[in-house]
């Protein structure tokens, strides 16, 4: 016998639309730094842009921890949008129409199928 809270959670855990998997080969991404500076380096596919400026030592504010809530993570895509996953979830929501169309992603959200150069604003 069903419980009601069960029923609940098949409900809500049927309306998330879960991410397809993407291919782990690394691919080139590139972070432009304020002032000029460029770090860039291969990453393994499948990486947040948040996970892959860790590993290329880039300084990328994260006040929520990558919980897709804080919007500090913000960064403008320069080359290479469709080196990322498409927007889902809450993305689109904390980012707002106008950054995205502006070109922006949340770092902690996109995650890399492909060679992308990316610039990192100084928000703050
Ligand atoms: S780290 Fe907070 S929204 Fe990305």
């Amino acid at each position: 016998m069903v419980q009601a809270g069960q029923r609940v959670g098949r409900r809500i855990g049927s309306r998330v639309r879960r991410p397809a998997p993407v291919s782990t080969e690394p691919v080139t991404v590139a972070f432009q730094l304020a002032g000029g500076a460029v770090r860039q380096g291969p990453v393994e596919g499948g990486r947040t842009l948040l996970e892959a400026a860790r590993e290329l030592g880039v300084d990328l504010s994260h006040y929520c921890g990558g919980r897709c809530s804080c919007g500090t993570c913000r960064v403008e895509i320069v080359e290479g949008a469709e080196g990322l996953t498409a927007m889902v979830g809450n993305e689109a929501m904390v980012l707002g129409a106008s950054r995205a169309d502006a070109g922006q992603r949340l770092a902690c959200q996109a995650r890399l199928v492909g060679p992308v150069v990316v610039r990192v604003p100084e928000w703050f």
